[in-house]
């Protein structure tokens, strides 16, 4: 893959914050038809594309990305977990001509909008997928995980993540975009904007250390070329001391946005 443990950390968030998106995955869920087909852009390792199709037994899922490697490693868990007959993998990049795609019932797309270079072309071909009456998920972060509770590690959470924040606005990332705006312009009628300020306090589920670990190793490299020496290092030996702590939390917010194309 070519980010550092990106499809890892991408399983771990899963693991970790599994209440959130069991309620996110039942509250898009209830509002499918039976037998709905799904199309999960940037599907990464599958973690909605899996989640949706647990909880909707009779949905059919495509699940879209551009790295190879991510589709394998989603095709390898969907057969593991006995869903690989429900989820088709197709390789795209949706910043280029689409592939013909089935007509969606619903389109979900969890932290890969803000990776596409021309959004707003991405959604008007998302509306010509939609079927009318079907749905489009957005799911974005507004913040990336924090750990740290004592005053000196929060500090340097905040300085990396305000580092990282402006290193992604840099390489042309939509981080914090108006997507309801977006989704309006393209059509849709925006249904519901929820915000969710996540926040898990010890005991913590038995990924979180590994999460944390990984979490910060990401920090310390995206920020070689911009950190003093003194937190790198500081960070290199959070990231080794964490798997073994029991006294830090998680702290995260996401927002979702979900859309309607008109009949
Ligand atoms: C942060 S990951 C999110 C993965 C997954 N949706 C999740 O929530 O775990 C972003 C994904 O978008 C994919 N992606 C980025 N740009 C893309 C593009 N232009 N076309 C298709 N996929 C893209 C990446 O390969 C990556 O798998």
């Amino acid at each position: 893959m070519a980010h550092t443990h990106l499809g890892e950390m991408l399983e771990l968030d899963a693991a970790v914050l599994h209440e959130y998106y069991a309620e996110l995955i039942g509250w898009v869920g209830a509002q499918l038809p039976d037998r709905p087909h799904i199309v999960d852009l940037g599907a990464g390792t599958g973690v909605g594309s899996r989640s949706l199709a647990r909880h909707l037994p009779a949905a059919r899922i495509t699940a879209v990305d551009v790295d190879e490697e991510m589709l394998a490693h989603l095709r390898h868990k969907a057969d593991e977990e006995g869903l690989g007959d429900r989820i088709r993998t197709v390789r795209a990049d949706l910043d280029q001509p689409w592939p013909q795609l089935e007509p969606a019932d619903l389109i979900w797309a969890s932290a890969s909008l803000h990776h596409i270079g021309d959004p707003d072309t991405a959604l008007a071909r998302a509306y010509e997928l939609t079927r009318p009456g079907g749905l489009f998920a957005v799911v974005e972060l507004d913040s990336f995980p924090r750990f740290l509770d004592d005053p000196a590690g929060a500090a340097l959470e905040e300085r990396c993540q305000a580092l990282l924040d402006a290193k992604r606005l840099e390489h042309g990332l939509h981080m914090g975009e108006a997507w309801g705006e977006r989704l309006a312009g393209a059509g849709y009628a925006v249904e519901a904007e929820r915000h969710f300020d996540l926040v898990l306090r010890p005991p913590l589920p038995a990924a979180t250390g590994r999460y944390a670990e990984i979490s910060l190793g990401r920090l310390r490299h995206g920020l070689e070329d911009r950190l003093p020496a003194e937190d790198l290092a500081a960070l290199e030996q959070l990231a080794a001391d964490l798997p073994h702590r029991t006294d830090f939390t998680v702290r995260t917010e996401r927002t979702v946005w979900l859309a309607r194309r008109p009949t």
